[in-house]
C-alpha cells in the first residue's frame, strides 16, 4: 500500500517541526509548504528542519498566492493537511493590523478553495487558537465558549475558524479545528514569553546580561507541551467525522510563575535580574485564558502529561547548553 501524504504549512514553526517528526515516525509521507526564502537560506530559516531534511519534501509557496497554494496541491495530492502557518504573535500594533487579517485569513481561504477542488476527500486541520476567546465571558473556556477575540490575530482566526465550519458543512470536506491554547518547547519562537524567559537565563548563566526586561508579570496563561499537542492534531484527522476541539492543560500559571521556576533551575533569585519594562505590557489583558479540553479527552483519548516545572527544565536545559554553560550542580 502506498505511504499517506501529508502536506504541513508552516513546517519551519515549533509545531510543523514536531508535527512532521511524528508523521515520518508514523510513515506518512511529508511534504512542507515554506517560503521561497526559506529554500535559500535553509540553515537559518529552517533550522528546526535541519535533521529531517532529507526525509521530507519541501514546496515552496506563499499563502498569500491563490495560484501558488493551488499548483502546490495539484502537485502534492495530500489525504492530510495541516494548516498551521500563520502570522501568529499576538501584536498590539496597529501597523501589523493588515498584513495580519489579510494572510491569516486568505491563506486558509486558498487552501481550502483548492482542496476542495482538487482533493476534496483530503482531511483538514485548521490551527485555531484560544485568543479566539479574547474576553471570554466564562472561564474555564470549552467548544462552547462565545468568541470574543480582542486581538486583530485572534480576529483572524475566528474567520478561518469559521471558513472551516463552512467548507465542511457546505461542501461535505472533513475539515476539523483544534482550539489549543499557548504550548512552548525548546523550540518555541524567542518572541514568546516563555523563551524569552529560558534563553535570557542561558544568557545571565552564561554572563551575556545582567538582566531580563519582561512586561506584566501578573498575566496568566494555560501553558502546555508542544510535542503532545501535535498529537492532538494528528488525533483529530483520524476521527470518523471532523469536529472542533478545544486542546488545553486547564491549569493557569502566572508569567511569574514561570519565571521563578526557570531561575530556579539555573540556581538563581529571579529578583535580582527581572526588570518589568512598560513596552512589553499589553492593554486589555483582563481574562485569564484556561482551557477545558474534556471533549478532547473523551474522544480523542487525548491528554497533556507533561508537567509545568518538566517543562521550564527542560527549555531552561536546551538553552543553557546552546549558550554552552551547564546548570550549578544543586540546581540540577
Ligand atoms: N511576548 C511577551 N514578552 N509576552 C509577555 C512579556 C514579554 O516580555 N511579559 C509578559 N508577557 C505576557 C503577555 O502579555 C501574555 O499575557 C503572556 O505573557 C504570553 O505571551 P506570549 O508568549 O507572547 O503568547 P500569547 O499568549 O500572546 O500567544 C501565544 O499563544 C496563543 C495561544 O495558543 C501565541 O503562540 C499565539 O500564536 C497563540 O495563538
Amino acid at each position: 500500500m502506498s505511504k499517506k501524504r501529508a502536506l504541513i504549512t508552516g513546517v519551519n514553526g515549533q509545531d510543523g517541526s514536531y508535527l512532521a517528526e511524528e508523521l515520518l515516525a508514523k510513515d506518512y509521507e511529508v511534504f512542507g509548504l515554506v517560503r521561497r526564502v526559506g529554500l535559500e537560506a535553509p540553515e537559518h530559516r529552517l533550522e528546526r528542519l535541519l535533521p529531517l531534511l532529507d526525509r521530507i519534501h519541501l514546496q515552496p509557496a506563499s499563502l498569500e498566492s491563490y495560484a501558488g497554494i493551488f499548483n502546490a496541491v495539484a502537485k502534492i495530492r495530500p489525504d492530510e493537511c495541516y494548516h498551521l502557518a500563520a502570522a501568529s504573535f499576538v501584536s498590539y500594533e496597529f501597523d501589523d493590523e493588515f498584513s495580519t487579517l489579510t494572510t491569516n485569513i486568505n491563506g486558509t481561504h486558498y487552501l481550502l478553495a483548492s482542496l476542495k477542488d482538487l482533493v476534496p476527500q483530503c482531511r483538514f486541520y485548521f490551527a485555531g487558537t484560544s485568543e479566539m476567546f479574547g474576553s471570554a465571558a466564562e472561564m474555564p473556556q470549552n467548544e462552547q465558549t462565545r468568541f470574543r477575540p480582542r486581538s486583530i490575530y485572534g480576529i483572524s482566526k475566528v474567520a478561518g475558524f469559521e471558513l472551516v465550519r463552512n467548507y465542511r458543512e457546505r461542501y461535505g470536506m472533513h475539515a476539523s479545528s483544534g482550539i489549543l491554547f499557548n504550548h512552548e518547547s525548546p523550540r518555541r519562537g524567542h518572541e514568546f514569553v516563555t523563551r524569552k524567559i529560558t534563553s535570557g537565563v542561558a544568557r545571565i548563566l552564561a554572563e551575556q546580561a545582567t538582566e531580563l526586561r519582561l512586561g506584566n508579570l501578573d498575566a496568566e496563561r494555560d501553558w502546555g507541551f508542544a510535542k503532545e499537542y501535535v498529537d492532538a492534531m494528528w488525533r483529530m484527522l483520524q476521527q470518523p467525522v471532523p469536529d472542533d476541539y478545544v486542546i488545553a492543560t486547564g491549569k493557569l500559571n502566572s508569567v511569574r510563575d514561570f519565571v521563578r521556576i526557570a531561575f530556579q533551575c539555573a540556581g538563581l533569585d529571579w529578583e535580582k535580574y527581572v526588570v518589568t519594562d512598560p513596552n512589553f505590557f499589553r492593554s486589555g489583558e483582563s481574562v485569564a485564558l484556561c482551557g477545558d479540553a474534556a471533549k478532547a479527552r473523551n474522544v480523542l483519548g487525548w491528554e497533556p502529561k507533561k508537567q509545568f516545572e518538566e517543562m521550564i527544565r527542560e527549555m531552561v536545559e536546551t538553552d543553557c547548553l546552546a549558550m554552552g554553560v551547564t546548570l550549578p550542580a544543586a540546581a540540577r
